[in-house]
């Protein structure tokens, strides 16, 4: 990674980091996990899920991409208090080194990821920080192969493989049963994987009779939210 990309992206995470820490139980009713599971920042995930009051909806929650389970663990904590009647079935690979992608600062997608690991396992890991997650179903499997059990979706996050293949595919695995002002939401829109950009934009594209409206947060989030 470029020194000023690193040290821009690192003063940005120990801000966010900071501001969690101070906020997160008074906000959201729970204590977050180790700041070191969530990589994304489900923080931003949460605020749209309460602001639009998406667990009233029907349907369940799913994950694409959950890693050592920091953002489980919060959508997890979030339903339990919210809609305790619903599931989040969060759908992994848990193989750290399948995911090649280049971002634009050079290192692989695996490259991140073994850093981040430092050897440990990562369903093992993901395991341990998820214990307690009554209301989860873990799918252990490629998001290209997998059924997921559940009808309707009221809210889903893709953050899995950055091929851009398993970006439009993830969207097509969950699209088909949102209902209706249910959202999804992706990471990496607009950053440092143009892969990815263009994979959500060409899905926007093809469903925008069905998209009532998108917009982004935080740095690389987008939401789209059905008809
Ligand atoms: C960026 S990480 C997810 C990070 C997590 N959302 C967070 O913010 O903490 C992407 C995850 O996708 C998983 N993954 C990679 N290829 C996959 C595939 N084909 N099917 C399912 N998951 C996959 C990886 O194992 C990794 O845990």
């Amino acid at each position: 990674m470029k020194p000023l990309v690193g040290l821009l992206r690192s003063a940005a995470l120990t801000a966010r980091r900071v501001n969690v820490a101070l906020t997160f139980r008074r906000r959201f009713g729970f204590d977050p996990p180790p700041h070191w599971s969530d990589l994304s920042g489900y923080e931003s995930l949460l605020r749209v899920i309460v602001r639009e009051r998406l667990y009233e909806l029907d349907g369940d929650f799913v994950e694409i991409g959950a890693f050592l389970g920091g953002g489980t663990y919060k959508l997890c904590k979030l339903l339990e208090l919210r809609a305790p009647q619903k599931r989040l079935y969060s759908i992994d690979v848990f193989a750290a080194d399948l995911d090649r992608t280049s971002c634009t600062q050079g290192d692989t997608m695996a490259e991140i990821y073994a850093r981040v690991l430092q050897g440990r396992d990562q369903l093992a890991v993901y395991k341990d920080v998820t214990r307690g997650c009554a209301n989860l179903t873990t799918i252990v499997g490629d998001s290209a192969k997998v059924d997921l059990p559940c009808r309707t979706v009221a809210f889903a996050y893709v953050d899995g493989n950055h091929d851009p293949a398993y970006v439009r595919g993830d969207f097509d695995l969950v699209w088909p049963r949102v209902v209706s002002r249910g959202v999804v939401a992706f990471d990496d829109y607009g950053f440092d994987l143009p892969g990815v950009t263009a994979a959500i934009d060409d899905r926007i594209a093809l469903h925008r009779a069905a998209i009532a409206r998108t917009w982004t947060a935080g740095w690389k989030t987008i939401f789209l939210q059905k008809r």
